[in-house]
């Protein structure tokens, strides 16, 4: 079994107060994007599950994702299958671009039918929670509305493709640290959400990234080209998730080309893609399950 497993951009993200459980209370937008890791499964027969992967810089052992997802099914399939799974890494970790989300997600999804383990959709969904608040959105795709942990969702009608100007730094950024800077003033609900507006009339330039505050205070560069995207007229240029990714959406592909190039001149250290927007049916065709 090959499968694609597609990236997904924060088109938004609202941080409405803190919870009990040491997770923050959101509104955000997931969109998904044609950049995608390639994961090959091959069923084992000797019951063996065995995890191997091109980046040397994500750990393949027990603490990655796709292995908890499949010491999940594995609990709840019969026979004790095995499994042998490689991963091609194009989604850079830490960048907010919900790689390994993604992964857990589609191989959840894979394994319930290789396996032929008859989990429903929503028990694959619940499983997914357990694994982390970004692993639910992949379940559905395209455009969705994310509220509590970022994990109940509403899928809205696909936008018109964009596309979608990458800039990828060398270095990644863990979720945890960016949601500990947050300031308490940031977690007031007494705001006026920039979503709800959008819901309303579709605007997507007014959208805003609460987590870019404390990211870019601590790395300012990714500010600068932030301004930069902004200055070359992207119809919106945010940081993704809790960074450190930042992207440009344009309308027209060779534009977005364009001030790429000028972005890859003026910051050297950071790599630059162009990819486009998914729709929630090319999402589907893009993973390749047959769902
Ligand atoms: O669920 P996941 O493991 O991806 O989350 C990583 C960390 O990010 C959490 O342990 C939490 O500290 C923070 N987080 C949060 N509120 C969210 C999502 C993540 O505080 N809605």
């Amino acid at each position: 079994m090959k499968l694609l497993s597609p990236a997904k951009i924060n088109l938004a993200l609202e941080v409405l107060g803190r919870r009990e459980d040491g997770y923050h209370d959101l509104l955000t937008l997931f969109q998904s994007i044609s950049l995608a890791d390639e994961i090959e499964l091959v069923e084992r027969k000797d019951g063996g599950l065995q995890l191997a992967g091109d980046e040397p810089s994500i750990s393949w052992g027990e603490d990655n994702l796709i292995f908890q997802a499949v010491l999940k099914m594995k609990q709840r399939a019969v026979n004790s299958p095995g499994v042998e799974i490689k991963v091609r890494k194009r989604i850079p970790p830490g960048a907010g671009l919900g790689g390994g989300s993604s992964n857990a997600a589609v191989v959840l999804m894979a394994l319930n039918q290789l396996w032929q383990v008859g989990l429903t959709r929503q028990e694959l969904i619940k499983i997914g929670q357990e694994l982390g608040a970004d692993v639910p959105y992949f379940f559905h795709g395209g455009l969705c509305l994310g509220q509590g942990r970022g994990d109940l969702l509403q899928p809205l009608p696909d936008l018109e493709e964009r596309a979608i100007l990458l800039v990828l730094p060398p270095w990644g950024i863990a979720t945890r640290w960016v949601f500990e800077q947050l300031p308490p003033t940031l977690t007031s609900s007494s705001k006026v959400s920039k979503i709800n507006q959008f819901l309303k009339d579709n605007n997507l330039t007014l959208l805003v990234n609460e987590l870019e505050g404390p990211v870019f205070a601590r790395y300012p560069r990714l500010r600068k080209i932030k301004e930069v995207l902004k200055e070359r007229e992207a119809e919106l240029s945010l940081m993704s998730g809790s960074g450190s990714a930042l992207y440009g959406m344009f309308k027209e592909r060779n534009k977005a080309v364009e001030f790429g190039q000028e972005i890859e001149g003026s910051f050297p250290e950071v790599k630059v893609t162009i990819v486009k927007t998914l729709s929630r049916s090319q999402y589907w065709e893009a993973i390749g399950l047959g769902v």
